[in-house]
């Protein structure tokens, strides 16, 4: 009654747009009627992965051009600079990924998504082994596919360097199902420490997590681990919530070598505040199944209970990598990762690309380089199709291909003035350009509501950190998420968690 006939319309009109709007948002998301089908005289380009390399090549490909099978054991995108967030419960895992045939709805042509993992490529034969590894087969569930062009982005696997117990005693953070055992195994720790008349040392050394690595991964998980217990754990567990001990161990002299020193300094004294011990120069050996052996920062030999080990010790190429260097040895001859030319082909094969973590450059292994080498190799491939279309068109122009359509006098077209036309835009669709990475910053969380940036700033670098960084940080991950439909989830959950806090609830 409060509202005018004005506001009456208004409000109807808003919510009349709105429902129109989510009505054909949600309708948008099925593959279109209009997409071309599989065309048999266009190239087969088959990209291999659904991760950042794979999936901005994917967004940013004309599939007009060619037709598209993308091969990746998981049907969706992660979006890993969130993945330690849903590691404590701040984010729901649905929240941080998008499936893979979202980003291929509005394609020219409907792009072939297979979930299966390539088993092997045979880049003489030109095809690619791949297979259904997941629990529920069909009758056919292995198969080999041909490309005329291969986009090989299955990124890296987490590096052990073959360290006793690791595989078997350490939890991992690099895929979205690690995250959700890491969230489990967390609350499984505490549960069993608030078991009845557990001993004083098992509380300790339940309670006592040790994170492996001081790169980007170890710190940030460490952060939120810590953000957990300063915002839930002391409500729900009050008698614990004193006994957590988080540790951070390093093998070098400092974490984060790759940010700046005053950063370093900044993150370490952060973490001194909540009394997260960093031991740095400090070597893991080996890995049992309740304490962890480690050669300290004086050579000694130290063995440090624990109730939860989180391995974030780097990467390392996967074994089908390392099979497709083994195939050409006389090009691929570093053990980080495949070789590659300026123009992201890989050295000693024709029609193979390789981008993201998978390749071994002068780059870190950043979802920032891959995105970039993804969107290169989609306007690559473009161009390059657009300058065989021009060179056959330029070919029936001359009249030097047999059984070309005869002009209107029965004679071979030759206008000069098209030709020449033809020429020009020949001559500009060859001049391709070298893949160039253009480096925004680096950014980390590191805990109470603070993260770090070192930014590039003209020709220097502008290093920031704190809350008003932590703003920074969220505001850029949001606004780098793929779609919509995260960003609402992402942004609803770090609402849930400051109304509500995080659910210590566990699974499984
Ligand atoms: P991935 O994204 O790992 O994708 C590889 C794809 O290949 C996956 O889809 C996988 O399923 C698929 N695959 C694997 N094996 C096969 C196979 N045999 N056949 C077919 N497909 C296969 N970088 C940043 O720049 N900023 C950050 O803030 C940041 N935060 C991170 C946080 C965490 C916790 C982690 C782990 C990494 C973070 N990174 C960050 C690094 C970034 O995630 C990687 O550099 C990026 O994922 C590399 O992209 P990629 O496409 O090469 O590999
Ligand atoms: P990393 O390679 O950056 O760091 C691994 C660390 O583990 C190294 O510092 C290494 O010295 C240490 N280590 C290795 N073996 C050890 C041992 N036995 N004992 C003790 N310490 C040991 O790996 P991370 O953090 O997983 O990052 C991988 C890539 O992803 C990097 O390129 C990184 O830049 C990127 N990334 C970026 C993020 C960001 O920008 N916020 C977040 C996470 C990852």
């Amino acid at each position: 009654r409060a509202l005018t006939t004005f506001g009456r319309v208004t409000l109807v009109t808003v919510l009349g747009t709105t429902a129109t709007f989510m009505y054909f948002a949600a309708k948008e998301t099925h593959p279109p009627a209009w997409q071309k089908p599989f065309d048999k005289d266009k190239k087969t380009v088959v990209i291999l992965g659904s991760g950042w390399a794979a999936t901005s090549m994917l967004k940013n490909m004309d599939t007009e051009e060619y037709n598209v099978v993308l091969v990746s054991p998981r049907n969706y995108f992660l979006f890993t600079p969130l993945l330690p967030s849903v590691a404590v419960g701040t984010l729901e895992p649905r929240s941080v990924i998008q499936s893979t045939r979202y980003v291929a709805r509005h394609k020219a042509r409907r792009v072939s998504i297979y979930e299966a993992e390539a088993l092997k490529v045979d880049p003489h034969a030109k095809q690619v082994t791949i297979a259904d590894l997941s629990d529920i087969k069909g009758d056919v569930n292995n198969m080999t596919i041909p490309y005329d062009i291969l986009v090989y982005a299955v990124g890296a696997e987490t590096q052990t360097f073959g360290i006793p117990g690791v595989k078997e005693h350490s939890c991992f953070l690099k895929e979205l199902p690690d995250a959700e055992k890491l969230r489990e195994r967390v609350m499984d720790c505490i549960e069993s420490a608030a078991f009845p008349d557990q001993s004083e040392a098992e509380v300790d050394r339940l309670m006592h997590m040790i994170v492996v690595g001081g790169g980007p991964t170890g710190v940030e998980f460490s952060g939120e681990l810590h953000d957990f217990i300063k915002d839930d754990l002391r409500s729900w567990y009050p008698e614990l919530a004193d006994k957590l001990k988080i540790t951070l161990v390093e093998a070098l002299p400092n974490v984060l070598p790759m940010f700046s020193r005053e950063l370093i300094q900044y993150t370490e004294s952060t973490f001194k505040e909540q009394n997260i011990e960093v031991l740095t120069k400090t070597m893991v050996k080996e890995v049992k199944d309740k304490t962890v052996v480690v050669k300290n920062d004086k050579g000694q030999i130290e063995e440090l209970p624990y109730g939860l080990l989180v391995w974030a010790a780097g990467n390392v190429s996967r074994p089908i990598t390392r099979d497709l260097m083994a195939q050409l040895p006389q090009h691929q001859t570093n053990r980080r990762g495949l070789l590659v030319d300026d123009y992201l082909r890989l050295l000693g094969v024709n029609d193979v690309y390789a981008i993201g973590d998978c390749t071994a450059t002068s780059y870190a292994p950043t979802a920032q380089v891959a995105t970039q080498q993804g969107r290169y190799l989609a306007r690559l491939l473009g161009q390059i199709a657009k300058k065989e279309e021009l060179e056959t068109k330029l070919a029936e122009l001359r009249g030097e291909r047999s059984g070309l359509p005869e002009g209107p006098e029965g004679k071979v077209k030759n206008n000069a003035e098209e030709i020449e036309s033809v020429v020009k835009q020949l001559n500009k669709a060859s001049k391709i350009r070298p893949f160039h990475y253009s480096h925004q910053g680096s950014l980390a969380y590191i805990g109470s509501d603070k993260a770090i940036a070192d930014l590039p700033f003209f020709n220097g670098n502008f290093a920031s950190g704190g809350v008003a960084t932590f703003l920074f940080w969220r505001s850029a991950y949001v606004s780098s998420l793929f779609s919509l439909r995260n960003r609402t989830l992402v942004m609803s959950d770090w609402l849930k968690v400051k109304l509500f806090g995080r659910d210590v609830s566990r699974e499984s």
